[in-house]
Order: C-alpha cells, then sequence, then structure tokens
C-alpha cells in the first residue's frame, strides 16, 4: 500500500487492518490458525459482510455499560430490549449456547461490517441499511482463532469495560470500550463488546502496528509502511523506530502497570499507529481492554475498587505475576511485535538492532524509576505450546529479554 496513495484515512486504516499484515504472524506455531469461513475472512472474503441480530427481551439480555459517556450504547438497547448482533459462523454452531432461545427471539436488523485483523472484531458501517457511527464490535466466536476459541463471555466482558474505566482514568491514549451485550445467564452468558474507532481525520492516517513491518498481501513489491515513513521523514531508521514506536509503547505499557495494576498487550494487533503524511506527528494508541490485573501493584498504590471476576493473578490466574508481566511485555510487545521492526530496520537500513534495545532499555529504566521492586523479571515468559486451545500454561523459556 502506497501511503501517497490512500485518499480517505478511513479506507488506508480498513486495507491496513486486512491486507498488510504478510510475514508478521510467524511468532508462534498456532500465530496462523483460523476457523473462520472464507466469506468472513479479513484476507480472503468480501469487503464487507452482513451480521444477523436479535432483539432480546429484559429476561434474556441485557447492556452493561462503564463510566465512559459515549453515544454507541443507544445502538443496542432500544429501551426494553436489546439488540444483539451474533456473527455468522457462532450461528451456524449447532452448540451455540442458548441458540434455541435464540432463534425464537424476534430478528433485528443487519449489521453491515467489515473484517478486521483478528476477524472476530469487526468495524460496523450501517445498521438496517442506514449509515451510523463507524465503531468496531467484538464478538463472540466460539471458534478458534490462532491460539484460543474465542469465545466472549460475561466476565470477560466485564473485565473489559473495567479496564477500559482504569484506562481512560488514567488518561492513556486507546480506544474506549463503552459497552457490552450479554445474551443468557450463568457462567456460560455470552455477548459483544463495543469499542470506539480509532480517530479517521482527514489528513492523519492509523493503521496497526503490524502493518509498519508486515507486507502487503495484493501487492508485495510495494514498500513496507515503515519504509515510507522513514523515507518522507528526516529521522534516520533507529530513531524513529526507538523514540516515535518503541519509547511511548514502553511508557505505556509501565504506566498502565504501575499506575494500576493493567497487564497491556502490546503486540501487532492491539497496537495502533497514527500519524501524518510527513511522518512528523505520530501517535501510539492501544486497543483490547481483555488483559490480566495485578491486585498487588493495585493493593501497594491504596487503589481498592472492587476486582473483575477474571483474569486477576491470585484469584483465577495461578500463573505467578512475574511471568504474567514478562508474557505481555517481553513476548506480545517484545517478540511478537518491536523484533519484527527491529529485523526490518536491519534488513531496510542497515540499522543495528542493538542500538534500538539500548535505546529501550533507557526508557524502561526511567519509566519504572520509583517503583519499588523489579517489576520484571530475569528470564522471558511464554506460553507452554502443550495447553491450547481451551487452556494455557506459562513457561520460563530462560532467553534474557532485550527489550528493556
Ligand atoms: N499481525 C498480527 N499480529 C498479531 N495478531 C494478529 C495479527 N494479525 C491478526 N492477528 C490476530 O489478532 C488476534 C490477537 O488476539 P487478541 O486476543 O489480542 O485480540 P482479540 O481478543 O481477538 O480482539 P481485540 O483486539 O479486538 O480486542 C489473534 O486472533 C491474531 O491471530
Ligand atoms: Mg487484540
Amino acid at each position: 500500500m502506497r501511503l501517497d496513495q490512500v485518499v480517505y484515512s478511513v479506507d488506508g486504516w480498513l486495507s491496513a487492518e486486512r491486507f498488510l499484515g504478510a510475514g508478521t504472524r510467524t511468532y508462534s506455531k498456532y500465530a496462523d490458525i483460523t476457523d473462520i469461513s472464507s466469506a468472513f475472512h479479513p484476507q480472503h472474503g468480501n469487503t464487507s459482510f452482513r451480521v444477523p441480530s436479535f432483539r432480546v427481551p429484559a429476561a434474556l439480555g441485557r447492556l452493561r455499560t462503564n463510566g465512559i459517556a459515549s453515544e454507541l450504547p443507544g445502538y443496542y438497547h432500544d429501551g426494553e430490549r436489546l439488540l444483539l448482533p451474533v456473527h455468522p459462523d457462532a450461528l451456524a454452531c449447532a452448540d451455540l449456547v442458548g441458540r434455541e432461545e435464540l432463534l425464537e427471539c424476534e430478528p433485528g436488523p443487519d449489521f453491515e461490517v467489515i473484517p478486521l485483523a483478528n476477524a472476530r472484531t469487526v468495524f460496523v458501517v450501517a445498521i438496517d441499511g442506514v449509515d451510523i457511527r463507524p465503531h468496531q464490535l467484538k464478538l463472540h466466536y466460539p471458534r478458534r482463532i490462532s491460539r484460543f476459541t474465542r469465545r466472549l463471555r460475561e466476565p470477560m466482558i466485564e473485565l473489559e469495560l473495567w479496564v477500559a474505566d482504569e484506562l481512560a482514568a488514567l488518561g492513556t491514549p486507546f480506544l474506549a470500550e463503552v459497552c457490552g451485550g450479554i445474551f443468557g445467564s450463568g457462567g456460560d452468558a455470552w455477548g459483544f463488546i463495543v469499542r470506539e474507532a480509532p480517530p479517521l481525520a482527514a489528513g492523519r492516517y492509523t493503521v496497526p502496528l503490524f502493518a509498519l513491518y508486515g507486507g502487503d498481501i495484493r501487492a508485495p513489491q510495494d514498500p513496507t509502511l515503515l519504509e515510507q515513513l522513514v523515507e518522507v521523514g528526516s529521522e534516520t531508521a533507529e530513531t524513529f523506530i526507538a523514540e516515535r514506536i518503541v519509547a511511548p509503547m514502553i511508557r505505556l505499557w509501565v504506566r498502565a502497570a504501575v499506575s494500576a495494576g493493567c497487564l497491556l498487550e502490546p503486540h501487532g494487533q492491539n497496537t495502533l499507529v497514527s500519524f501524518t503524511a510527513d511522518a512528523r506527528d505520530i501517535e501510539v494508541r492501544y486497543r483490547d481492554c481483555g488483559v490480566y490485573i495485578d491486585p498487588v501493584i493495585r493493593r501497594r498504590l491504596g487503589l481498592n475498587r472492587p476486582l473483575p471476576p477474571m483474569n486477576v493473578i491470585g484469584s483465577d490466574l495461578r500463573a505467578p505475576a512475574a511471568g504474567i508481566r514478562s508474557l505481555t511485555y517481553d513476548s506480545f510487545m517484545g517478540h511478537h511485535a518491536l523484533d519484527y521492526l527491529a529485523e526490518l530496520a536491519r534488513k531496510r537500513f542497515g540499522a543495528d538492532p542493538d542500538v534500538l534495545h539500548e535505546a529501550a532499555r533507557i526508557v524502561y529504566a526511567s519509566a519504572v524509576e520509583g517503583f519499588p521492586e523489579p517489576l520484571l523479571p530475569d528470564t522471558v515468559y511464554y506460553y507452554d505450546d502443550a495447553a491450547p486451545p481451551e487452556r494455557w500454561r506459562l513457561k520460563d523459556t530462560g532467553i534474557r529479554p532485550h527489550w528493556r
């Protein structure tokens, strides 16, 4: 994709989500597995497709909001009933929880959506044929995409809305998750989450981080966005990557961790980069509030807001805090994303990865200053490949981290 040929920033974003990930999913043996049907596949499917919905009475479903003001919840409740969009692949699952009751509900309007990089989150552009304020919709998907089966059950919905409140209070640059719908009751109740779209103003581009280092599957000969940005900007590739991308990512992760005990997962799909065409003004933004919570950090800060129902270290999670912190910082951010950027910069610009690593160490050391103990362990933790797709376990890889 050539930036100088992108006319509308929304088209640039959606093309980047769908097509600029070539070569970016080699970080684990599960990364490229997906059960998504070809019609709804972000690369092979249609540009847009229809997601059916149901009008769910109060006895069967409800809408949850959080403290973030938004007009988006208004699309999902008519005052009496929840409007529940269901991914067509989920609806086709014979064992979808509550399927019989669901099919007895009055059908609602179709949502016109465009698939995003992770397939189960879609970009809604119209409801019932009428253009609406575009936004992201994260859907229950009881089939497998990459490592996990992508169910979206009530505790996860509550967690994400809780985390969104925390990040909003911290002033984190992120895509706010503003409401969630829940169908059914008990441990298997499932639903959806509504998330604001990235700012898509004229003259500004927003892309997922992987689109900076990924190839274009439609035009493999095109230079990557990283190359185009370095070309047009006034900085070397090393300075550009170290100061515009790596430093803000590290600060974002550390701040959410030490100020709220929220362990963000800034890999290539969860991190968005927005920039002007002259590469002068660059912002890093986070999305995906489905993260782990570190209650020890929160207690030390005197934060006593009741904790969410899942992903809390020491409650439903038995893995040690140090391991989960490393999983998110070293493996998701470092190994899954920054290593690719460094490798591309080495190949195309002769940039020395050690220079980038050293710059990261300085930023990390300064960001954690004042934190009373080592925030991260001496070695890198990652998933043990023996467990998926329903469960996971961590292992100490013994590898020394290089982005801190
Ligand atoms: N280049 C990429 N790098 C990392 N993940 C990618 C990439 N392209 C697509 N993905 C997909 O993105 C998903 C990342 O998983 P993750 O748990 O962060 O997101 P999610 O829960 O599906 O939803 P969301 O980010 O919308 O909250 C995986 O399904 C992965 O296969
Ligand atoms: Mg994600």
